[in-house]
């Protein structure tokens, strides 16, 4: 099939990758051509594991365009995988998604099955097919189909996804995604296919983040009770996900969540929620552990520390390891806040640096891709993200430090090896 998509970010961009890697011809539209050079020459904008090298695998169906007239005029199908901001008060910016229809509207030359793959507020799919309907001669139907990529393994979470999720009431539309999806239904992707009503896919994304979210801020106030009462989070979450209705994924307790999705789904969610007069509590409380829990290991360290003037080292910039993503990273908020007692910070990222100069700007920041010479002048050290570089370093040459670690990259036990103080959450 030919297939149009709006939007080249990580749901855009991982999108179009898998489905060229189906066999279709896919079309990336993006309205940056600064990227869409980049992308022309094979390379990606964003750092994302086997990312480049499927772009490279499938260029003969891959065309990369920031005109958008003749790739939607030319295609079978429509995707829209723009960015759905949170707006100041949580809710859901829609102005990009809103730009897309206007373009598809101006530009379709026959009937068109239209899918949003952006994750949007429940109800908006309606909206959107409205507004395309109210402005083109031609029939558009939209259907939902929502993404669960996580970042650092966004490929293979499209290519072999936990399930592909399709809403849509109209039988055309049915017809046409499950003739688009059908390879991935197969060896060897074997992806379970759910088709249902509209509003209901819609909701599933939401639904899913907020509860990954929910799973993550609840083990996190777990952690910092087990602190209270003498009890160790490691042992806790290893004795609990034996259990299998709870499981062991998404229990591992730190410094909160960070990212594109969780803090923004969660606040749109909630928003929506008391647009309907229904507020959702469990999610209000999901945000508000949240966001607390992102500066508890600087509370720790400033209990015990004057920072005026003392240089900290900070390990991890990135959200998460495998991504120089920076979205709500704590490392921001963290490090914001170190600078404002006065702190100077030695800041270690494998990725990530030249994301985060983007964000804070300060000539008290020092930048090292050499954990060594981050940590070799200082006498304490932060951890903010769990790199694999980190968990696996000499832990030597922490000794006659102290070392803050909001990710509990090491076990008690091996620590009790060393001599340096260590403080961690919820142990
Ligand atoms: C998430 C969802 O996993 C994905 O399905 C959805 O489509 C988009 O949002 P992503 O934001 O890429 O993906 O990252 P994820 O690996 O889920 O982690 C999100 C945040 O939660 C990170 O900051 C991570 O450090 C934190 N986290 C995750 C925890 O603190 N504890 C955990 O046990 C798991």
């Amino acid at each position: 099939m030919k297939i149009a998509i709006s939007g080249t970010g990580y749901v855009g961009l991982v999108t179009a990758v898998a489905l060229s890697q189906i066999k279709h011809n896919v079309t990336c539209v993006d309205i940056d051509e600064n990227k869409i050079k980049k992308m022309q020459q094979g390379i990606s904008p964003i750092y994302e594991k086997d990312l480049e090298e499927l772009m490279q695998e499938n260029k003969e169906r891959l065309t990369y365009t920031t005109d958008y007239k003749m790739a939607y005029s030319n295609a079978d199908v429509i995707f829209i995988g723009v960015g759905t901001p949170e707006k100041i008060d949580g809710s859901a910016n829609l102005d990009y998604v809103y730009t897309v229809a206007k373009q598809i509207s101006e530009s379709i030359t026959k009937d068109m099955v239209v899918v949003i793959k952006s994750t949007v507020p429940i109800g908006t799919n309606d909206e959107i097919e409205k507004y395309i309907n109210d402005n083109t001669k031609y029939n558009v139907y939209l259907v939902s189909n929502p993404e669960f990529l996580a970042q650092g393994s966004a490929m293979h979470d499209t290519l072999y996804a936990s399930r592909i999720v399709v809403g849509t009431e109209n039988d055309y539309a049915k017809d046409i995604m499950k003739k688009l999806y059908e390879p991935l239904t197969k060896e060897p992707y074997n992806v379970p296919y759910l088709s249902m009503n509209r509003r209901s896919a819609e909701m599933v994304k939401y639904a899913s983040n907020d509860f990954l979210a929910l799973k993550i801020s609840y083990i996190n106030e777990i952690a910092n009770f087990c602190e209270k009462v003498g009890a160790d989070i490691e042992l806790v979450t290893q004795g609990m996900g034996y259990d299998k209705r709870i499981g062991n994924n998404f229990l591992k307790a730190g410094i909160g969540y960070g990212g594109s999705c969780f803090p923004k789904d969660t606040k749109a969610l909630h928003w929506l929620s008391i647009a309907k007069d229904s507020e959702l509590k469990t999610i209000k409380a999901c945000i508000e552990v949240n966001k607390e829990q992102k500066l508890k290991l600087y509370k720790k360290l400033k209990e015990e520390y004057n920072l005026k003037n003392k240089t900290i080292a900070v390990l991890g910039l990135s959200f998460k390891p495998g991504t120089d993503d920076l979205r709500e990273a704590p490392s921001i908020d963290n490090i914001k806040a170190l600078l404002d007692d006065g702190a100077s910070i030695n800041a270690y990222d494998p990725v990530a640096i030249n994301n985060f100069k983007k964000i804070v700007d300060s000539n008290k920041i020092k930048y090292y891709t050499d954990m060594d010479a981050c940590i070799k002048d200082v006498d304490i050290v932060m951890i903010l993200t769990e790199w694999d570089s980190i968990k696996n370093i000499d832990l030597n040459k922490f000794n006659n430090k102290v070392v803050f670690d909001g990710r509990n990259c090491y076990s008690l036990e091996e620590i009790k090896k060393y001599s340096f103080k260590y403080i961690s959450i919820g142990r």
